[in-house]
Parts: structure tokens; C-alpha cells; sequence
């Protein structure tokens, strides 16, 4: 036994848990998925898995995209991306709900079933029923050669390495970089992005590596703001836009590990019930990084703090509207929106990370939860 704890103490690579390793691995992890697939000096992107049915993407009707848990946020992010670079209209699906509600699909729908473990049994039924019904099927797995990666017709590898701790983070900004470069390269095919715009997005992307490993030098601000909250009953987290799957993310990881209620928002919503929530009990953590409904966002932070919820936010680098009315400021690099999430993400997997531990949670590995579920 001795043996089996040295042995897994040298797996963690000195980190207490699998869990903060992987969070310290993104800088390396997201370029890994970049490999090979972006040259930036050249602006060339280029995707194995996509070359072969880059028409079909290109002329696809609608894509679909079905996936469960946190992979499921992954495809919420590729929604904003496509639809807003590709221009083709995009549903994300739990893919639980998708196999039972009897859904339309036929031979011009492309299906993205995203899947860290590529083996969870709703996916594969989602895949299963679509292809019955037609449908190309694309797959973005983290394991290689697991049961949905046989499944699909074509498919591009996240290459994030063995993600071992249960609540997914490097998977995350993995599938992420994937889709991102998915929604460039059918982008780029249909016309739908300038070029300047291309070539803007391509250096912002290579940039991220870099940026992610800034973002990690906030940890320790993050755990002292982990020791103020850590005995919250309940956690709110709004963000608009690319931020509100985020939002949803960074609300489940927390639930995930450390067993304390918490609800993601669109922050607009907010008003529309969980601002009943909000007194000075309240932990709210609002993403409110600049992009194009900062503005809306500034009003969101009044609303919760006229009724004294405590703020936290995380911003750009330099804000200093946000800062003034927010209890505790996490500043992250600036970057486009397109690509913030895999910024923003980072501090909310720290922030659920340090509270879980400071509870005594078993963060690797919490309570009724499993790493990939393979029954229904
Ligand atoms: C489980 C895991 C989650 C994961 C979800 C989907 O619930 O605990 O971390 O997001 O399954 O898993 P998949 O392997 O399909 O991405």
C-alpha cells in the first residue's frame, strides 16, 4: 500500500490533488489540442478529422450538437462560436433528453457529440439515434479510441491527456479550443469571417496558452477569497454571452466538489426569479470580463448589490468600473470574446477547487459521483 501511495503522489506530480494538476496543466493541455491544427505565423488552420467532410459542414442545414455534463457547457460555447463565425444555426442538446423526445434529424444535419470519456451511455445513444436517422456524426473525445470516438463518422481528439480527477477541467478548455478552431476553419470556408478578423482570431488563440498560465498566478488571491466563502450555503454565478455557459460551468464545478448549492444564470435572467435569492448571505460571482454586454453586465453587479449581495468578479485586466462596486476583483488578461471562456473558467475551477478542499472534500473523487458514466 506504501508502494500504491508513492506511486500515485508521483502521478500528481507534486500537487495535492489530480485536480489542481490538471487545472495547472491547461496552458500545456490547450496547446496540445492546437497542435498540428493552427499555424499562427501563417495563419493556416487545418483539422484531419474535418478535411474530409469540410463541405458537408459547410452546406449543413444545422448542426446539433449532444453531449451531458460539463462537455454539455463545452457545446453551449460552440453554439456562440459557430453561430456567431460560421453562421449555421446550432441547438445544443442534453443528450438524455435528445434520444427520449422522438427529435427531427435528418441526412444534412451534422451531430457534434462531445465526450471527455467517450463513453457515456447517453451520448452514445444520442449518436446511436441519429445516425439512424441520417445524420453525420462528428465526435470530440478526450479517450482515445473509446466507444463514441468507434461511433461517429469522423472526429478530432482533444489530446488534453488522462483526465483523472472527476470534475473535468482541462477536458473543458480542450473541447473548447477544439470547437473554436471547428467554427474558424467552416467559417472560413463559408466566407463568413473577414479575413482580418481570421488572422486577429488566430493570434488571439496562440496567445491563450500564455494568458492561461497568467490567469494561474491568481490562485492564491482565489484561496483567500475560498477562505471568506467557504461556508456558504448557496453560490450564484451570472455571465452573458460566450460567459454565461461559463457561468453554468463554474456553478458545477462548485456543486460538483464541494457539495454547496450553486446556480448558474444568464445575468439578465437574474431578475426573472434567482434576484429573490440575493441578501447579504449571498456569494455572487458574476463574470463581467470586457466584451460586448459589459455594459448590461455593469447594471447586473448594481442590481445585486443594492440588495447587499456580496460580488465577486471577475474582470479585465484594467477595469476599473466594476472594481469600484464589486467586494473582490479577480483581474484575468484580456483576450477576445470568442475566446474568453477559456480564460474565464479558470479562476471559478481554482475558486471551487480551494473551497472544496477547505471543507474537507474528497476533491478528486466526491461522493455519488463517477468519472464516466456508462449507465443510463
Ligand atoms: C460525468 C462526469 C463529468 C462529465 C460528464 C460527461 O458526470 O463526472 O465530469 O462532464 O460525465 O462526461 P463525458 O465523458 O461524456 O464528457
Amino acid at each position: 500500500q506504501r508502494l500504491e501511495l508513492a506511486l500515485e503522489s508521483i502521478e500528481k506530480g507534486g500537487y495535492e490533488h489530480f485536480m489542481l494538476k490538471e487545472i495547472f496543466e491547461q496552458p500545456r493541455s490547450i496547446l496540445d489540442s492546437m497542435r498540428g491544427r493552427m499555424i499562427a505565423e501563417n495563419n493556416h488552420l487545418m483539422m484531419g478529422g474535418i478535411r474530409e467532410y469540410e463541405n458537408k459542414f459547410a452546406n449543413a442545414q444545422r448542426i446539433l450538437i449532444v453531449a451531458c455534463g460539463t462537455s454539455w457547457h463545452a457545446g453551449l460555447v460552440a453554439e456562440y462560436l459557430i453561430e456567431d463565425l460560421a453562421r449555421i444555426p446550432v441547438e445544443v442538446e442534453y443528450a438524455s433528453e435528445f434520444r427520449y423526445r422522438n427529435p427531427i434529424v435528418n441526412e444534412n444535419d451534422i451531430v457534434i457529440a462531445i465526450s471527455q470519456s467517450g463513453e457515456t451511455a447517453d451520448t452514445l445513444a444520442a449518436i446511436e439515434l441519429a445516425k439512424s436517422k441520417g445524420a453525420t456524426i462528428f465526435g470530440i473525445c478526450n479517450v482515445v479510441g473509446s466507444s463514441i470516438a468507434r461511433a461517429t463518422d469522423a472526429g478530432a481528439y482533444t489530446h488534453a491527456g488522462p483526465e483523472i480527477g472527476v470534475a473535468s477541467t482541462k477536458a473543458f478548455t480542450a473541447q473548447v479550443t477544439v470547437l473554436t478552431l471547428i467554427a474558424m476553419i467552416i467559417g472560413s470556408k463559408r466566407g463568413t469571417i473577414e479575413t482580418s478578423k481570421l488572422h486577429q482570431l488566430i493570434a488571439e488563440l496562440e496567445q491563450i496558452p500564455a494568458k492561461v498560465e497568467e490567469t494561474l498566478k491568481l490562485d492564491k488571491q482565489i484561496e483567500e477569497i475560498s477562505a471568506i466563502y467557504k461556508d456558504a450555503t448557496n453560490f450564484l454565478y451570472l455571465g452573458r454571452g460566450y460567459n454565461f455557459p461559463v457561468a453554468l460551468e463554474g456553478a458545477l464545478k462548485l456543486k460538483e466538489i464541494s457539495y454547496i448549492h450553486a446556480e448558474g444564470y444568464p445575468a439578465a435572467e437574474m431578475k426573472h426569479g434567482p434576484i429573490a435569492l440575493i441578501d447579504e448571505q449571498m456569494p455572487v460571482v458574476v463574470i463581467a470580463t470586457k466584451d460586448s454586454s459589459y455594459e448590461k453586465i455593469v447594471s447586473n453587479v448594481q442590481e445585486v448589490k443594492a440588495r447587499k449581495g456580496k460580488v465577486i468578479a471577475v474582470v479585465t485586466e484594467g477595469d476599473t468600473t466594476i472594481p469600484a462596486m464589486a467586494d473582490h476583483v479577480i483581474e484575468i488578461p484580456e483576450t477576445s470574446e470568442h475566446l474568453m471562456p477559456l480564460l474565464s473558467v479558470v479562476p471559478l475551477q481554482l475558486l471551487s477547487y480551494h473551497i472544496a478542499v477547505m471543507r474537507g472534500c474528497n476533491v478528486d473523487q466526491p461522493r455519488n459521483l463517477a468519472k464516466s458514466v456508462t449507465v443510463e
